[in-house]
């Protein structure tokens, strides 16, 4: 028997897609009829209040999904408690609620709150015994605001909780086109043999955004694109691509290689700061078709004072320093309210080596994470009706949506991972060391960026921002 409780039950996060991807769980018989899902926040709700509410946001976010038999049958494992983590004087509820002397006895325990609730809620878990072996913590970003934030968040986690039963989410490990990253690599003759700087010669990675600040002004100003979206989207899909062939799928197989990846980064300091990175801020421009402010506009007319120091834009020139890699460039790039909504991974490949023809242009693997799930290889070929030295480039697309013409719903990142979470599965999830290894890295070019004052570029929002080469 599963018993599922999520720490800030009705905030945002879980309205929008824990609970979501659990009724599809349920729905799709994932989740036993047993299972229970306790919500737990701090305001006083009746159990209808608190039904109606979820309710209603299922019925928004599932759209035809929702249908009333099924969210009937749903609501009868849903529960919900007012606890105020921060005291002690609400835990007995959890105590009693969970009984965890039956060891038959599965508990997941999702802390979806502020960071700064995971010390209260691990110290009395523990004192009231509500850690046994076969309990669960699912934490996520952002996980530290840089190595020494993230060590104490480490620790905290562990003196409750083994790092096997830790799971830490970074929502891109739970794209499809990211977890088949491996496959696409480890399972195909063809690609494993030219992966290597032998044959490739650059890879860039994109991730842009065409949102601004949103509502999330105050933090994203302070934290800026490198810790929000560098420091785990980003060094996950790099670590995904350059990773060594694991001895084998087992999760830390896995992620014994990333981390290895990781460390193998050039350091970026002082020293190769300028020529390695870029920061910058959009200004007003056209998004998709709208006029939009520029980020110091947005930023004044948010009704609380927010400074403006804050990237919205990253590129990083990067270099992994091991045999595999040596002297490959890997250019790295986010924003925000940049020209379209694309995530993707392009490796170009060298020239053939010893090319006869005149005209030349390099192969391409390309693989989009979104909007589209697709795999591209480009191919030269002749040209129809061309000259023996005319050639063309033909895109070849293969769907990850639609295979086979497989019309099966994609199922969304979170529902995808807590699928792994429920079987115990931890290969999607980030582990501690690998998060401290990051952070270290991440720290050192933001050290770069106070010692050597670098100037802030601005871009116009729309554009797909600056680049390094
Ligand atoms: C989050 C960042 O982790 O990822 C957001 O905090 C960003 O700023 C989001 O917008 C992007 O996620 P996705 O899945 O929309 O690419």
């Amino acid at each position: 028997m599963l018993d599922i409780v999520i720490f800030g039950g009705v905030g945002d996060l879980s309205l929008r897609k824990l609970l979501p991807s659990l009724y599809y769980l349920f729905r799709d018989k994932q989740l036993s009829s047993k299972t229970r899902i306790l919500c737990v926040s701090r305001s006083p709700l009746e159990r209808d209040e608190f039904l109606n509410k979820v309710e209603e946001k299922l019925v928004f976010f599932l759209g035809a999904d929702f249908k009333k038999g099924i969210w009937n049958r749903f609501a009868q494992i849903l529960l919900y408690e007012d606890i105020d983590v921060s005291t002690s004087k609400d835990w007995h509820k959890l105590v009693t609620f969970l009984s965890v002397e039956d060891s038959e006895k599965d508990i997941l325990y999702y802390l979806s709150v502020t960071p700064a609730l995971f010390s209260p809620i691990c110290e009395h878990l523990k004192e009231n015994g509500l850690n046994p072996p076969f309990s669960r913590v699912v934490v996520e970003k952002p996980l530290g605001e840089d190595f020494e934030s993230a060590k104490d968040i480490g620790r905290i986690l562990a003196s409750c909780f083994k790092e096997d039963q830790i799971y830490r989410i970074d929502h891109y490990l739970g794209k499809e086109a990211v977890q088949n990253i491996l496959h696409l690599r480890f399972s195909n003759h063809l690609m494993e043999t030219v992966w290597s700087k032998d044959h490739i010669e650059r890879v860039d990675i994109t991730v842009s955004e065409t949102v601004g600040v949103e509502g999330r002004a105050r933090f994203l100003d302070r934290i800026g694109t490198l810790r929000d979206m560098v420091q785990n989207h980003l060094m996950q899909l790099l670590s995904y691509i350059t990773l060594e062939a694991p001895k084998s799928l087992n999760a830390d197989d896995i992620r014994d290689q990333k981390i290895k990846v990781i460390r193998a980064l050039r350091p970026i300091d002082a020293a190769n700061v300028a020529e390695s990175t870029i920061k910058a801020q959009y200004t007003s421009g056209e998004v998709e078709g709208i006029k939009v402010p520029g980020y110091q506009d947005e930023l004044r007319q948010q009704p609380y004072e927010v400074e403006g120091a804050g990237e919205t834009f990253v590129a990083l020139k990067v270099h992994i320093d091991n045999p595999r890699w040596a002297g490959v460039p890997f250019y790295l790039k986010t924003g925000k309210r940049m020209e379209c909504r694309l995530a993707e991974i392009r490796i170009t490949f060298k020239p053939p080596a010893s090319n006869i023809y005149s005209e030349t242009d390099s192969n391409q693997l390309t693989i989009q994470i979104q909007p589209e799930l697709t795999v591209s290889i480009n191919l030269l070929m002749k040209q129809l009706m061309g000259t023996d030295a005319q050639l063309i480039s033909h895109k070849n697309q293969m769907n990850l949506n639609n295979r086979d013409g497989d019309k099966t719903r994609m199922p969304e990142a979170y529902e995808r991972l807590l699928r792994e979470i429920i079987k115990g599965n931890q290969t999607y999830f980030v582990r501690g060391d690998e998060i401290l290894a990051s952070w270290k890295w991440i720290d050192s070019i933001r050290n770069a960026w106070d010692v050597t004052g670098q100037e802030m570029l601005t871009y116009k929002a729309g554009s797909m921002g600056p680049s390094l080469d």
